[in-house]
């Protein structure tokens, strides 16, 4: 697999008054993965169309589920939207060297098809294998509703206040934060590796648990921080470029 396409470069190029610019080859194309109500799809959607995020524009949107909100979303837009049905093991963890799934390869296919530069799961609910995660490296962002350490290993994470508490990857991370009674949680935009839920980390914020939070209030919360986070995220990403 060439992965040159994938490279998106800012060139250097001169007006003609001979000062020079950096200026963009051509606008950051994102792929967006989603497989649900697409809130943080729509957050990228919004911030582009409001001119927050320059030169940038969303590529393709794949869903593995073909009544997700988030397609809607997508095609109101007109943005490309695919449907593509996913036949792997779901969330339960891909052996990390396996190869590429009948799925995956697909996709894989799709992304090279769109030229995407920058593949955002908002919202993915299904786990790659270490083959796929390879193809792209650095190049995969993950939005999850949970605090990660910078490096994304570790179990354990200190808060601005000071305390100590459990790192939560996999699935229903917003339960589990209620369910141990930790005062702070948050959302996390982190690189995806093979390893799930555990890349370094590009933006992050923490929320307060309050009292009498039910799993839908906290993650209503949550996602209220993403919709800024995820865009912050793509920008982040493009200034490391
Ligand atoms: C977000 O909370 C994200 O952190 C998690 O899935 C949720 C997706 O929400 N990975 P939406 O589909 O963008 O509304």
């Amino acid at each position: 697999m060439n992965n040159t396409q994938f490279e998106w470069k800012i060139t250097r190029k001169k007006s003609v008054g001979s000062t020079s610019e950096e200026v963009p080859e051509r606008p950051l194309r994102l792929g967006v993965l989603v497989s649900g109500s697409g809130s943080n799809l729509q957050a990228l959607i919004d911030a582009i169309a409001k001119n927050e995020l320059l030169d940038t524009e969303i590529a393709l949107v794949v869903s593995n589920k073909a009544d997700a909100q988030g397609v809607q979303r997508a095609l109101k837009h007109r943005i490309p939207t695919i449907y593509l049905p996913w036949q792997s093991p779901g969330l339960s963890a891909a052996p990390k060297n396996a190869m590429l799934s009948a799925s995956e390869m697909k996709l894989t296919s799709l992304l090279h098809l769109f030229q995407v530069d920058l593949i955002v799961l908002a919202g993915w609910m299904r786990i790659f294998s270490g083959s796929f995660v390879e193809q792209f490296p650095r190049r995969i962002i993950n939005l999850h509703p949970a605090l990660i350490p910078d490096d994304g290993t570790g179990n354990t994470f200190t808060t601005q206040d000071g305390s100590t508490i459990p790192v939560f990857r996999g699935l229903h991370v917003v339960k589990m934060a209620l369910d141990a009674g930790v005062k702070v949680t948050g959302s996390t935009v982190h690189y995806v590796t093979p390893e799930v839920d555990a890349g370094p980390v590009l933006c992050r914020e923490e929320v307060a648990i309050a009292e009498g939070d039910t799993e839908a209030s906290l993650h209503e919360r949550l996602k209220l921080v993403e919709h800024r986070l995820i865009v912050e995220a793509v920008r982040v990403w493009r200034e490391m470029q």
